[in-house]
């Protein structure tokens, strides 16, 4: 991660709370999912990128030999937020698409007719690696101002050899968590998905699958099928690549079953599941990623997140940062969507994008508490009261983002 110095020793005092999911392990479910420790008049102590320790200010003893110290005043720190499913890497933008959307035109219109996906494949391809470089450095600085301390980018918008390992590379040299999703599209090169995924994974996977830690499909009608998905997916597995899904987005075209039967960490969506689908994912360990933010700009009905909760689903919340379907990189914003249209408390949507979004990673070991031992990730909320974070609507909440216990650039 990008840090201005080597981490020495920290204290951050006199903060009005400190927050942080109870539960141990992880993912979180049912009743622990909503279950947040909170310290008044706080303490914590970082030392070498890790928390050192944390309490209570009357509990704090003299501190000997150096430590910087930050002013927690007015200040509530919750861990670090992570992004488990962004599209960072990307050329151009959509915005006369969007511009489209609000006069009428659906995405799956604007898709079908060779826009949408395909539009940004043509400009990412132009961009470069230089430019992917620095696009994935553009949007990082957006999501740490934002609070997020960890993201994840999938590729996606290359679909050529070349462009797909360039975005992995700038994905990774950035310190973001590369997925390959190599099967979010059909290129206009070839002329139906089969004949793609034939090359895609051929010349493509034994390479991807040495930078990516995940691989990721778009099943969905207009896009890969469930036999295609299955394919592609158990491909990336033999490769020794964890696998997501995008499904259930627009309809049901299998990618629940699917994901229970691969042991997939994730499926990421979710708008158009019925219940069926919702007692499956509720008996699994598959994640089901919500994204309410997808669901707003695209002007879809939100995913089912109180019956999955309810049903003892495990569930995360990301952004699906993205140039078409979700312009959005703030984790609160989502915090005050689940908050507001998914019905979730404040302690769930906290759960669901720090140790939860950090399980989806593979990081909850590491990430996603404010516990000793955890990496020194962290967001001091300019509140009173840590239930800001959703409840500030848009607003400049995040005062400042330390990764691995420094102060991160927030220019
Ligand atoms: O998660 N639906 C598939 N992929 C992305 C959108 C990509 C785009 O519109 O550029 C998503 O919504
Ligand atoms: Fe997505």
């Amino acid at each position: 991660m990008s840090g201005a110095a080597a981490p020495g020793r920290l204290i951050i005092r006199d903060l009005d709370q400190l927050a942080t999911p109870r539960g141990s392990g992880a993912p979180l479910r049912g009743p622990a999912l909503g279950d947040v420790e909170v310290l008044e008049r706080a303490y914590m102590l970082v030392d070498g990128g890790r928390i050192a320790a944390v309490g209570r200010m009357d509990e704090l003893a003299p501190l000997d030999g150096d430590v910087e110290e930050v002013d927690g005043r007015g200040r509530c720190a919750v861990p670090g937020l992570v992004d488990c499913h962004t599209h960072a890497c990307f050329g151009g933008h959509r915005v006369d698409e969007f511009a489209l959307r609000a006069a009428g035109a659906s995405y799956e219109e604007l898709h079908a007719a060779g826009g949408g996906i395909l539009s940004t494949v043509r400009a990412t391809r132009e961009a470069g690696e230089d430019g992917l470089r620095e696009a994935v450095r553009r949007h990082h600085g957006w999501m740490l101002r934002a609070g997020t301390t960890t993201f994840e980018s999938k590729s996606g918008y290359g679909l050529d050899r070349d462009t797909e390992l360039a975005s992995l590379r700038a994905i990774a040299e950035e310190g973001g968590i590369p997925t390959w999703l190599g099967a979010h599209a059909v290129p206009p090169e070839f002329d139906d998905a089969d004949a793609y995924l034939d090359f895609a994974l051929a010349e493509v996977l034994p390479d991807a699958a040495r930078i990516a830690e995940a691989a990721d499909v778009f099943l969905e009608r207009g896009a890969f099928d469930a036999a295609q998905a299955r394919r592609y997916l158990e491909a990336c597995r033999a490769a020794g690549l964890a696998l997501r899904l995008h499904g259930d987005q627009f309809s049901e075209a299998g990618a629940i079953p699917l994901a229970l039967d691969l042991g997939a960490r994730s499926v990421d969506h979710l708008e158009a599941t019925g219940d069926q689908g919702v007692r499956a994912l509720a008996r699994s360990d598959v994640v089901g990623v919500m994204l309410p933010a997808s669901a707003l700009f695209v002007d879809r009905p939100m995913p089912p997140a109180r019956r999955l909760i309810d049903a003892g689903a495990a569930v995360a919340l990301a952004t699906d940062f993205n140039p078409g379907s979700a312009f959005c990189e703030s984790l609160p914003l989502v915090s005050s969507l689940a908050a507001t249209q998914l019905h979730m408390a404040p302690g769930e949507a906290l759960t669901a994008m720090t140790v939860n979004a950090a399980h989806v990673l593979g990081r909850a070991e590491r990430k996603g508490r404010i516990a000793v031992g955890y990496d020194a990730d962290i967001v001091l909320l300019d509140a009173p009261d840590w239930r800001y974070l959703a409840y500030h609507l848009g607003g400049p909440v995040v005062a400042e983002t330390i990764v691995g216990g420094v102060p991160s650039r927030l220019g």
